[in-house]
Parts: C-alpha cells; structure tokens; sequence
C-alpha cells in the first residue's frame, strides 16, 4: 500500500522532531474561522482553539492585516530601543485590566516566570520579607507552564519527573480549598498563584465564591493574588477574565495566548504600579518581548475585546454548548461536564473509550479535540465560531457517543 502524504510527513516529523507531543494524526496545511484543511484536502472543525491562542479564529481578518501593516514598517528593535507601538500596547492593555503598568514577554510559561519573580522582588522591597524566605502558595493540579521552575510546583508526576532539582519556595494546596490556603499562608507568603478555572486539569471551575475568598484572604494577608488568564481570559469564559465572574480583580494578572490572536506569540504580567514598579533596568527582560509586531497585533486583539462582542458571543453559544452537553450528562456515556463559556471539559465514562480515543473519532468525522487526563475531552472552539458549525459538532459527538437523539 502507498504511504498518504499525512503518513509520510508524520513519520518523517517523528523521526526528527522530539517527541513532546502525542499530536492527533492530522496534517494541517490550511485554516479560515474556526475550520482547517489538513493536506489531503478534508476539512475539520476546530474545537480545541490552540488551547484558546486562536479565540478570534484562523485568519482573522483584522489580525492578519494589522501584521501585514507592521511587518512593512518595522518587526523588531529589542527593548535597547524604543518603538512607535510599545507606548499604546503598554496603556491599551493596562486599561483593559484596570491597571497600572505592563511587562510584556513571549510565552505563557515566560509570563508566569514573570509573575514569580515579580512577587517575590515585590515580597522582598514592598513587604519586608526577609531575603530567601519569599513563599508563593499554589494549587494542585495547576498547570502554569513548562520550564524548570514551573514544574517545580506542578503535582503532575508526566511534567515534574527527570527535572529536578526542583526550585524551592512553593507550597501547594488543594485547588478549591480556602481552609487549606489560610492555613498555608504565612508572614513569608507574597503571593498566591491559580487559575481561576484550571484548564489543562480539566477545565475545573473552583467551587462558588472561592475567588472571591482567596481575594479577601490574600488583602487581609498583604499577600498578592496572582491570576493566570493565560488560557481562561480574553473572552473564553465569556468575560475578558474569568475572575470577573466573581467580581474579584487580582494584583496581577498573567496573560498570554490569545492576546497574540493566535499569530504570534504575546504574553504579559498586568499589575499596578507598586508591583511592576519593582524593576530596575537589567533586573528582567526579554528581547523579543514587546517588539513592534507583537504589538501592533495585540493592540488589534484590544480593540476587539473593548467592542464586548467577543465575550457576548462566547456567553450565548456557550450557554447552548453547555444546555447540550448537559443533556449527554447520565446518559451513559457522559459522566459529568464542567466549564463556562466557550469552554467545557467533558468526562467520558471509560466504557467508551478513552479520551484520546474518542478525540480520534471524532478526528475521523471532523472534529478536532483534545483529550486530557485520560477520560476527559476539552471543547473550545474559536469565539467566531457560527451556532451551526457548533452545532455540527455536537452532532458529532453524540454520533461518536452513540447517543443520537
Ligand atoms: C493556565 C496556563 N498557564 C500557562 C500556560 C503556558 O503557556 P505557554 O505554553 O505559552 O508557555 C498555559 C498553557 O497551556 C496555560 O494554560
């Protein structure tokens, strides 16, 4: 039998590439909204959204220009320089916050790093922690990223083990649990760092007025609350950050993926001016962070989500997804749904089949999802996503599923 182009370029991938990722085995070659054509020429549905980098789609228009512009006039200058777009991304984002100052960096995981080092100079300078003694409190089960630091505090054995020695000064607690944070707050604590809904655990949202306590707890203790909204900010949940849904605004907050509008990489901590204002010249930095195509498409992202049209639509289609997938709920198949927005984690009764089998069916008939923990799928599509194309999907799932109506 003649090997496809998808055999050939993913054997060919495996033999050179690591293997860090378990990928699909489906070739991409094109994508527009919330489609892609993967290099046979089928067509697939994506529901999975880079992990929420492409909030506004493949090939957002307004995106895609604003690079264009930028890439013709100027795309890097390192920060040694400044440059005609730094200034308004800096104030633009930070008003979208409520905040004060801005430093921008790459990745999430570069975000997050930022975070850490922030709070624990923050910690030294502002609270008078003795020097070394700075604890950062966290959740079980967190997913902040990818360097050594970060899984230093992750409770994930696959992303910790082989990777020590491990950095110190984190102490983690139950996610959820506001006993559990109190009682791990100390005179030494600067800051508390989660998600507001954990995502890569399984789009897990922490039980009612949890957000609001670990605010409450973290003003009581001159302790900084840390948010990272790299995956469930800028519109996914149907706000610009998920914390709104508690009415809570953090000291900081992390943000990343789709504030590159799923074209380049864009992260940055958002905080005011007694935190950020720690810096110095030379104490941190980036020298891609902040450059002027970053910007330029950034600031597009921005001004989209200062329309509100983004969140509201991420609100009404995900109130439909949510209506019908709970309907799957007891059926057999499904055992529970979780999520808010444009975002839900589905767990499958392993009968059916494991996660990553399930995502491979549905692969099949056109859908792409991710699996996660081995019998949980995540679903969120582009916010741009129409309510049929949603609705196709779903059907999808329920063929997949076999709980056709
Ligand atoms: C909540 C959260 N924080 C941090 C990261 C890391 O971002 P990156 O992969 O861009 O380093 C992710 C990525 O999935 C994430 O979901």
């Amino acid at each position: 039998m003649t090997e496809s182009r998808t055999q050939a370029l993913i054997a060919s991938a495996d033999a050179h590439s690591a293997h860090n990722y378990h990928p699909l085995p489906v070739v991409v070659a094109t994508a527009e909204g919330a489609w892609m054509t993967d290099v046979e020429g089928r067509r697939y549905l994506d529901m999975l959204a880079g992990y929420s980098a492409l909030n506004f789609g493949h090939g957002n228009r307004r995106l895609i220009d604003a690079a264009k512009a930028q890439l013709e006039r100027v795309t890097l200058t390192s920060r040694a320089f400044h440059h005609d777009r730094f200034a308004e991304f800096c104030t633009r984002l930070a008003a979208l916050c409520g905040k004060d100052m801005v430093l921008p960096m790459n990745t999430g995981a570069e975000a997050v790093e930022t975070a850490v080092k922030t709070a624990r100079k923050w910690g030294y300078r502002v609270k008078g922690v003795p020097d070394g003694q700075a604890k950062i409190v966290v959740a079980a089960d967190n997913f902040h990223g990818r360097t050594t630091t970060i899984v230093s505090f992750s409770t994930d054995p696959e992303a910790r083990a082989d990777f020590g020695p491990y950095t110190p000064g984190f102490e983690i607690v139950p996610y959820g649990d506001l006993d559990a944070l109190r009682e791990a707050v100390t005179d030494e604590t600067v800051a508390v760092l989660i998600e507001p809904i954990q995502g890569e655990a399984g789009v897990l949202v922490p039980p009612a007025d949890y957000l609001a306590g670990v605010r409450e707890l973290t003003r009581e203790r001159n302790v900084l609350f840390i948010a990272d909204e790299i995956q469930s900010g800028l519109g996914r949940t149907g706000k610009t950050f998920a914390c709104e849904h508690e009415d809570v605004v953090p000291d900081m907050y992390v943000l990343g993926k789709a504030l590159g509008g799923g074209v380049v990489p864009v992260s940055a901590v958002v905080a005011s001016r007694e935190v950020l204002g720690v810096y110095r010249p030379g104490e941190h930095g980036s020298t891609f962070g902040g450059n002027p195509l970053a910007c330029a498409v950034a600031l597009e992202v921005i001004a989209m989500l200062e329309t509100g049209e983004y969140q509201e639509k991420a609100t009404e289609l995900g109130e439909h997804l949510h209506r019908e997938l709970g309907l799957l709920v007891g059926g057999g198949a499904v055992r529970e749904v979780r999520g808010r927005g444009l975002w839900a984690g589905v767990d499958i009764d392993p009968s059916y089949g494991t996660g990553r089998e399930i995502s491979e069916k549905l692969m099949e008939r056109g859908v792409l999802v991710k699996d996660t923990h081995g019998s949980t799928i995540r679903i969120a599509p582009p916010l741009v996503i129409s309510k049929e194309d949603l609705d196709w999907g779903l059907d999808q799932l329920r063929a997949v599923l076999g709980t056709e109506a």
